[in-house]
Formats: C-alpha cells, structure tokens, sequence
C-alpha cells in the first residue's frame, strides 16, 4: 500500500476517511482535490501532508500550463499560500511548500518552472521513503528483545512516503526477529489509532490491542507497557514536540511510571527556527468532531466544545528523539543547533 503516488501528471491517494473497512483511492489532476483532502484528514499525517502539498503544487503548474497563464508566477503563489492555509501545525507542510517555491521564479518560463516542481516534489517523497528507512532502523537499537510498546495516532504508511516513522522502528523490529505487542490508543477525536494503526499493523502481522485513550495509565501501572513510541508533526530546535491531542499525558504518565518516552522525527520535521512552544500553532478543529461520532450526536448539538487537535510535550519528558540520522538525548538544542548550522 502506498499513501501517495505521482504517475504521469496525476496524483493518486488513498482516501483515509474511509479506512478500515474501505480501501479508496482518489486519482485526480486537480490540486484543490489534494487541497481539500489535506483539509478533510483524507490525506494527513505531517509528512504526507508535505509530499502531498508538493505534488498538489505540481498539479498546479501543469494546469497553469495547459492554460498558458500568463501570469503563473502570481497564480502559483496564490496556489502556495493556498495549501499553507490547509493545516498550521505540522511543519512538513511549510517545509515542502518552501522547498517547491524556491523554484518559481521570474527567471524561469512556465516549462522549467513545471519540470523543476514536480522533479523537487518527487525527491521530496523519495527522501522521505529513505528517511523511514533509517529511522526503522536507527530507532530499533532501543526497542529491547520482547516488547509492549504503547503508541498513539498513525505514524506509518499513511502518514509518510515510506513505513513510518515510530511504525517503522516497529515494524524493523519485528522483522529483526523481536517479540513485539503494541498497544494502540485509540486517539478520539477522530480515532487514527483504533482505523489507521491497527489496520496497518494487522496488515503486517504484528500483534496489537486497540485500548480507549483513557486506559493508558491503568496499564502502565499495571507494568504492561515497556515503552512508549509516538510521532510529532513539529519539534523546536530545544525538543519542545507537538504531536496529537494526548501525546502529552502519555509522556507524562510514562515519567509517573518511570517507562521510557521516545518520539521518531524525520528531519523535516524539526523546526530549527524556533525555541517556544509558543511559537507553536496548534490547530482547532470542528467542534462536532468532538460531539458526534460519526453522523450521530453524542452531546447537546449546541454544549461549547474545545478541540485542539494537537499538544505539547516538553523536551524534560522526552527520553530520545529518533530522527533519520541519530538517537539524540535530552538536551536536544546542542545537536539540533549543529543541524542549523549545517543548512
Ligand atoms: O491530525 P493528523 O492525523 O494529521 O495527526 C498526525 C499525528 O499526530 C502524527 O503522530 C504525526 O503527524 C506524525 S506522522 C509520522
């Protein structure tokens, strides 16, 4: 199964809204179908949101150019701002955005323009897939021999161009020949653990349990977890780490439990510019997420709803973030520093 794929001036997508029990894909050459999917969580997952943006860029420059726009320049930075203003909290989004837009240039024809973008968004999806690679690979070096891991939201195949990035180190491990059980939150408000992860994990053979968010602390005190592993859509360059609504208890209870608390970035993940959690924009989603589940109200139509659908854990919490390149430990700015330098 692939998330995305670029073939022949189309993009094709799985539609995630629609899984477990469908298996959809989406064809299109139309960006404000990539738009609007990124919008709806058709698409999600912050490095599959960035390769998606990408290729949704891409389709723009095609269209511009079957219409010999004149003024494609203008149009394609509209285009851009457009797909910055889909989602605020996952820095892979700005990150591909910046990498695609460095080529729309007045120096430029409409042509080279268009073969520069989709050729950038191409190597931007393959990076991606090589980054899980090593992040699998890196991040099983602290998976121990028999493991209960506990993790939350879809960090795999839907959420990134290759395996995944916490999913990845799983899915490594037990490949490696590891006995491996994870528990999988199931990640209310929209339930990407209990449709996406364990859909994917089934789909590997690897052993999980589907528990309610609210059962992570019993079982840590029960000693049935031996580490936690999640995802984040943006880390400062200090370790601050902004990922799914309820990341933040967890690392929190694991450090109540004394249990190790990892988070598995691919670089493009790390937002070297800023230091604040602050400085973090965290996304508000629709509040009837929150009083319906699927098209039924489950609350007073109208009773006032909070709806953050992402939060912030704390570099202290962390015990390791695990990128393509390195297990790094608390402190986290000295190295993430050399990172900046290095650009
Ligand atoms: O709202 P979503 O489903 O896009 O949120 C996704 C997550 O929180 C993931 O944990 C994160 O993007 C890392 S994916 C490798």
């Amino acid at each position: 199964m692939q998330a995305i794929q670029w073939q022949n001036g189309l993009v094709t997508f799985i539609d995630q809204t629609k899984l477990p029990h469908t298996e959809e894909y989406i064809t299109t050459s139309d960006y404000n179908v990539i738009i609007e999917a990124i919008k709806k969580l058709r698409i999600r997952g912050a490095p599959l949101i960035g390769i998606a943006a990408a290729y949704g860029v891409a389709l723009a420059c095609l269209e511009l150019q079957r219409k010999k726009s004149q003024n494609y320049l203008v149009d394609l930075k509209i285009i851009i701002e457009e797909f910055k203003n889909t989602r605020p909290t996952a820095v892979n989004l700005f990150w591909a955005l910046d990498r695609v837009a460095k080529f729309v240039s007045p120096l430029s024809d409409i042509d080279s323009v268009t073969n520069n973008i989709i050729n950038e968004a191409i190597k931007i999806h393959t990076e991606d897939k090589l980054m899980c690679e090593s992040i699998g690979k890196l991040g099983n070096q602290i998976v121990p021999e028999k493991a209960n891991i506990l993790t939350h939201c879809n960090t795999g195949a839907l959420a990134t161009g290759g395996e995944g990035t916490a999913l990845a180190i799983i899915k490594y491990a037990q490949k490696a020949g590891k006995k491996i059980n994870v528990f999988v939150d199931e990640t209310r408000p929209l339930l990407q653990g209990a449709r996406l992860t364990t859909w994917e994990l089934m789909k590997a053979g690897i052993n999980c349990t589907l528990i309610t968010d609210n059962t992570a602390a019993f079982l840590l005190q029960q000693k049935k977890v031996d580490l936690i592993l999640t995802g984040a859509d943006r880390v400062t360059i200090n370790g601050f780490a902004a990922n799914k609504i309820g990341t933040y208890n967890l690392a929190v209870l694991a450090k109540f439990h004394n249990i190790p608390f990892y988070i598995a970035v691919p670089s493009s993940s790390i937002d070297l510019d800023i230091d604040k959690p602050e400085q973090i924009i965290i996304e508000e989603r629709n509040p009837d997420e929150v009083r319906k589940i699927k098209d039924l109200y489950i609350s007073p139509e109208t009773v006032n709803v909070y709806n953050p659908s992402f939060d912030i854990t704390p570099p202290e919490l962390i015990t390791g973030i695990i990128t393509e390149n390195n297990v790094y430990r608390y402190p986290y700015q000295p190295e993430f520093y050399k990172l900046k330098s290095s650009e």
